[in-house]
C-alpha cells in the first residue's frame, strides 16, 4: 500500500518569456540527415514562434543530397509539421521561418563548398548589425574533422564583424585517444570558447533541476553525502530497439552510446560540489573533478562490476519484436551490447563508499530515466512487529522523463492499532504543477548556443575525462569472453547477471515492470 501527496508551486508559474539569441546566422552540416529532420528544425521553428529569433536569422543547410531551396524548405515542412516539438504550427508561421531557409549541396571534402557557404554569409549580412555565425556539425563522427578543417581553411572560424561558434554532436570520438585526436584537431582552428559540444541530455528541464533541487533547497545538502546516502541508482531504459541505426550502433553499443556521455553527466551532475555560480566555467569545472574521482576499474574489477546484454526477441508493448542479431543491418554473430550495468564509486570525501549503480538498455519494459537516491536505514527497527519485517529506506526520486518530477518515499504509521508503518511518496510531477508546455532539449541549446552561453555544453576536458573512465572498461571487455548472447529477452527487465551486480549488497533496482515496487 502506498499513498501520495502531490507537491503544489507556492507562486504563479506563468512561463517566463525566453530570451532572444542574438543575430545569427546558422550552417548546418548534415541538413538532409536524420537529426535536422527530426529534432533540430522543429526546435528551431518553435524558437521562431515564441519570438527568439533575430530578424536577422537565417539557416543555410549544406549536404551531399542535391537539392534547391523549395525543396528543402517543403521537405522540412513535413518534417517540422509531423513533429510533437513543434508547437502550434501555422501555415503563416512556416512561412516567416520558411523564407530563411536556404539549401546548398556539396561535399564536405572540397575547398569549393566553404567558399560557396562564405559567399552566402556575406550576402545576408546588413551593414551595422553583428553578423554571428554558428556552424552545427551534424554528420557522422568521423566528418566533424574535415568539416572543422575547410572551415579554418576558408577563414570562417573567425572575423571581426561577431562571434563564429561551432556545435559538434556527440559521439565524441569513440575512446580516449581519438578524443584527443579530435579535440586537438578542432582547437587548432576554434578557441575552447567556441566549441559547443552537446549532450543533449544537458538540455533536459529536468536534468538542469538535478542543480536546482540540490542547490536550492537546503534540506538536502547535509544528507547529501556518505554518511546517509546507501546508495545511488541512474537508469536510462528504453523500449525502442536500435531503429535504423544498425551501421552506428554496431560500432557503438550502449556504453558508449549512452553511459560515455548522458549517464555520466547525470551522475555528474548528482555527485558535483556546489560550482561558485551557475555559469559555464565553475559548472563544467565541478563536473570533471567528479570524473577525475571516479577510479577507473582494472580488467579484474571490470568483469565483476560491469554487466554486458544483449536482446532477444520478445514481446513489447504487447507487440512481438526480433532480437537484436535479426534487425537489420545487424551481424547475425554480434557481440554488441545493447544493455549495460555498471557500478562506479567516487572516491572523493563526499562519496567514499557509496556505489553509484548505473543501467542502460534498449528494448526494455519501459521508457524510463530516472535517478534514485536511496538513504541509509534508520539504526533501530522500531516499529517492525517481528525482526524478519524490513521498514523501507527514504528514497528520493528525480524523475527526469517520462513523468518528469521529483518523489520522496518515507514511512508513516499504518492507520490502525498496531505501530506498523508503511511507505507513502510526496510526488512533485511537472505537469501537475505546472501544466506548461516546457522546451524540448534541442531548443534550450540551440538557443544557448545562439546566445553564446557554454554552460548546457560539454568542455574538451570534460569529453575526454569522461572516456578516461570508459575506455578501461571497453578494452577489458575484449579481454573477457563475453556473455552468451542473446542474455534477455525484449521487453524485460535486462539480463539477471545486472540484478545479481546490485543485489550483491542486498540493493535492488527500480523494477520497470511495476512502477512502485523494486524488483526482489
Ligand atoms: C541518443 C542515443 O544520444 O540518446 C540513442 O544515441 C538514444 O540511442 C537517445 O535512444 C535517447 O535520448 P532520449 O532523449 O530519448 O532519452
Amino acid at each position: 500500500m502506498s499513498a501520495v501527496i502531490q507537491a503544489k508551486p507556492l507562486q504563479s508559474t506563468k512561463t517566463p518569456q525566453l530570451p532572444k539569441s542574438d543575430p545569427c546566422l546558422l550552417t548546418i552540416f548534415g541538413a538532409s540527415g536524420d537529426l535536422t529532420r527530426r529534432k533540430l528544425m522543429p526546435a528551431l521553428f518553435d524558437l521562431s514562434c515564441v519570438g527568439c529569433m533575430s530578424p536577422y536569422f537565417h539557416v543555410i543547410g549544406t549536404g551531399r543530397t542535391p537539392m534547391d531551396d523549395a525543396t528543402f524548405r517543403k521537405d522540412m515542412k513535413e518534417w517540422v509539421k509531423k513533429s510533437r516539438d513543434a508547437r502550434d504550427f501555422s501555415d503563416d508561421r512556416w512561412d516567416w521561418f520558411s523564407e530563411r531557409l536556404h539549401y546548398l549541396p556539396g561535399d564536405i571534402n572540397d575547398p569549393k563548398l566553404y567558399e560557396d557557404i562564405k559567399k552566402k554569409l556575406e550576402g545576408f549580412r546588413q551593414a551595422d548589425e553583428p553578423h554571428n555565425r554558428l556552424f552545427y556539425v551534424s554528420t557522422p563522427a568521423s566528418l566533424a574533422e574535415p568539416i572543422v578543417d575547410g572551415l579554418g581553411a576558408a577563414g570562417l572560424n573567425q572575423h571581426d564583424k561577431g562571434w563564429s561558434h561551432v556545435i559538434l554532436e556527440k559521439p565524441f570520438g569513440h575512446d580516449l585517444n581519438s578524443a584527443r585526436e579530435l579535440n586537438s584537431a578542432v582547437l587548432k582552428v576554434f578557441d575552447e570558447d567556441a566549441v559547443y559540444r552537446i549532450d543533449h541530455y544537458l538540455g533536459k528541464e529536468t536534468v538542469q533541476n538535478i542543480v536546482v533541487f540540490r542547490f536550492a533547497n537546503s534540506m538536502f545538502e547535509p544528507i547529501w553525502n556518505r554518511n546517509y546516502v546507501d546508495y545511488v541508482e541512474i537508469t536510462a531504459a528504453e523500449t525502442v530497439g536500435v531503429e535504423q541505426r544498425a551501421a552506428f550502433y554496431e560500432e557503438t553499443g550502449a556504453l558508449r552510446d549512452m553511459v560515455a556521455n548522458h549517464l555520466l553527466q547525470l551522475l555528474a551532475l548528482t555527485a558535483m560540489e556546489p560550482p561558485i555560480a551557475f555559469d559555464a566555467t565553475a559548472v563544467r569545472e565541478q563536473k570533471v573533478q567528479v570524473f577525475k574521482s571516479i577510479r577507473p576499474m582494472t580488467v579484474e574489477e571490470v568483469a565483476k562490476r560491469t554487466i554486458r546484454g544483449q536482446y532477444g526477441p520478445g514481446t513489447v508493448n504487447g507487440k512481438q519484436v526480433p532480437g537484436y542479431r535479426q534487425e537489420p543491418g545487424v551481424n547475425p554473430k554480434s557481440n554488441t551490447e545493447t544493455f549495460v550495468a555498471l557500478e562506479f564509486y567516487v572516491d572523493n570525501w563526499r562519496w567514499a563508499g557509496v556505489p553509484f549503480y548505473v543501467r542502460s538498455g534498449k528494448r526494455l519494459a519501459r521508457n524510463l530515466t530516472e535517478i534514485r537516491v536511496h538513504f541509509k536505514r534508520t539504526p533501530q527497527a522500531l516499529f517492525a512487529r517481528t525482526p524478519d519485517e524490513e521498514i523501507e529506506s527514504n528514497v528520493l526520486t528525480l524523475a527526469i522523463q517520462p513523468d518528469e518530477g521529483i518523489s520522496i518515499a518515507f514511512g508513516a504509521k499504518r492507520p490502525g492499532e498496531h505501530m506498523g508503518t508503511v511507505p507513502v511518496n510526496a510526488d512533485f510531477k511537472y505537469s501537475v504543477a505546472f501544466g506548461t508546455h516546457t522546451p524540448v532539449a534541442y531548443e534550450t541549446l540551440l538557443l544557448d548556443a545562439m546566445r553564446g552561453d557554454a554552460t548546457l555544453f560539454t568542455r574538451g576536458d570534460e569529453v575526454e575525462a569522461e572516456w578516461r573512465i570508459i575506455t578501461p572498461i571497453e578494452e577489458a571487455w575484449t579481454q573477457i569472453p563475453p556473455p552468451e548472447f542473446p542474455n534477455y529477452a525484449a521487453g524485460s527487465e535486462g539480463p539477471e547477471s545486472a540484478r545479481c551486480l546490485i543485489g550483491r549488497d542486498s540493493h535492488r533496482w527500480h523494477a520497470l515492470t511495476n512502477g512502485t515496487d523494486p524488483v526482489k
